[in-house]
């Protein structure tokens, strides 16, 4: 959903390639050890017993691997896989035409589904449970419900914002799991794997400086790789080494810490602007120019991770980490403050 870098004909190049390099087995699905292995027992048992895997929920911020491991787990289940997403379902009529028109063990992939209409997702509360729908014939007092079996599917749902997802939605998925940021040695098997890919060598330095600078995420990581592998086209022979990737990702903006343009606006605005917060959510969505949601889903996250702000009742803070990133010089703390920066 995000783009961090470029114009929106860029973005329709990146989302081509990302599904270029979207990896098509578990075994090329590289991190999340633990959820790769569960999952991995998960479909072994399942198929054993010849069974339909259970409903599974995928949360976690953008670009790290949701979308990729529900088509490998239609892969690997031998199943054919249906996509929809939340906003894409207006109508409860929508939901009911996909569920019925599956066959027995398709995989029905549901993305964003924290954006579930409610009445849609009312559909699927006896569709995951005991694989039926209620549909309502006619109007008025003729109207008549029908009880329509489905075949057996498993549901996939994925999420950035598993807060949203609502308890009776929540405890209808046999299996959940959030997806961590990924550890720069990942990322850098990860980029190395794309180059692979795309053609492009890469030293070892090389793959280190991007996994160093983008923020845990996969997509990023192949983000980068393709700026950078543009700059070195132009600018040098095409390789990419430690001192060419730096070279170009200054050139792009971003920092040493993977932060982009955007990330920096909001750690200064809320410094220069705020001085240092708190500020809500909305008023920094409006002084950034970006929806709430696509600051709380996208930039947010990675910034509270990384420990450069801090979510408190009263709105967003700078940590000490945050001024220190701005070059600016943390208040001494007030008693008051002093939870600011622990
Ligand atoms: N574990 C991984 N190993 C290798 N590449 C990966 C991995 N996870 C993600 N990628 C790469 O990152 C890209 C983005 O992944 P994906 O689209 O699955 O993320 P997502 O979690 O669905 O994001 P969003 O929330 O924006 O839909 C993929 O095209 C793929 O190339
Ligand atoms: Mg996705």
């Amino acid at each position: 959903m995000s783009d961090r870098l470029g114009d929106p004909e860029e973005i329709q190049q990146d989302q081509e390639i990302e599904g270029s390099l979207r990896p098509r087995s578990m075994a090329a699905f590289v991190g999340q050890p633990v959820l790769r292995e569960q999952l991995e027992i998960f479909i072994s048992a399942a198929k054993s017993r010849g069974e339909p895997l259970d409903h599974v929920l995928l949360a976690g911020p953008p670009g790290l691997g949701k979308t990729t491991l529900a088509n490998i787990i239609a892969l690997e289940m031998g199943v054919n896989i249906v996509t929809t997403s939340g906003p894409a379902l207006e109508r409860k009529a929508d939901m009911a035409a996909i569920l019925t028109h599956l066959e027995d063990g398709d995989v029905l992939f549901i993305d964003e589904i924290h954006r579930l209409n409610r009445s849609i997702e009312e559909i699927l509360y006896p569709a995951m449970e005991d694989f039926e729908i209620d549909i309502v014939i006619g109007q008025g007092p003729t109207a008549r419900t029908i009880r329509l079996e489905l075949p057996r599917f498993t549901l996939i749902g994925a999420t950035t914002r598993s807060g949203l997802i609502t308890t009776p939605l929540r405890d209808r998925f046999g299996f959940s799991h959030r997806l961590e940021y990924y550890s720069t040695e990942d990322l850098a098997l990860i980029v190395k794997r794309s180059a692979g890919i795309l053609d492009v060598s890469i030293d070892a330095d090389g793959a280190g400086q991007l996994a160093m600078r983008s923020r845990g995420t996969p997509r990023i990581v192949n983000r980068l790789l393709r700026r950078v592998r543009d700059f070195a086209q132009v600018r040098h022979e095409g390789s990419i080494s430690g001192a060419i990737a730096l070279e170009a990702l200054r050139l792009f903006q971003v920092d040493d810490e993977g932060l982009d343009r955007v990330d920096r606006e909001i750690l200064t605005l809320i410094l220069h602007k705020f001085d240092g917060g708190p500020v809500g959510l909305s008023t920094l969505a409006v002084a950034i120019g970006e929806e709430s949601d696509t600051i709380e889903d996208v930039y947010e996250p990675f910034l509270l991770q990384r420990g450069f702000l801090k979510r408190t009742p009263r709105g967003r803070v700078l940590t000490r980490l945050g001024y220190e990133h701005c070059g600016a010089t943390p208040p001494a703390t007030s008693a008051g403050q002093a939870d600011l920066f622990s």
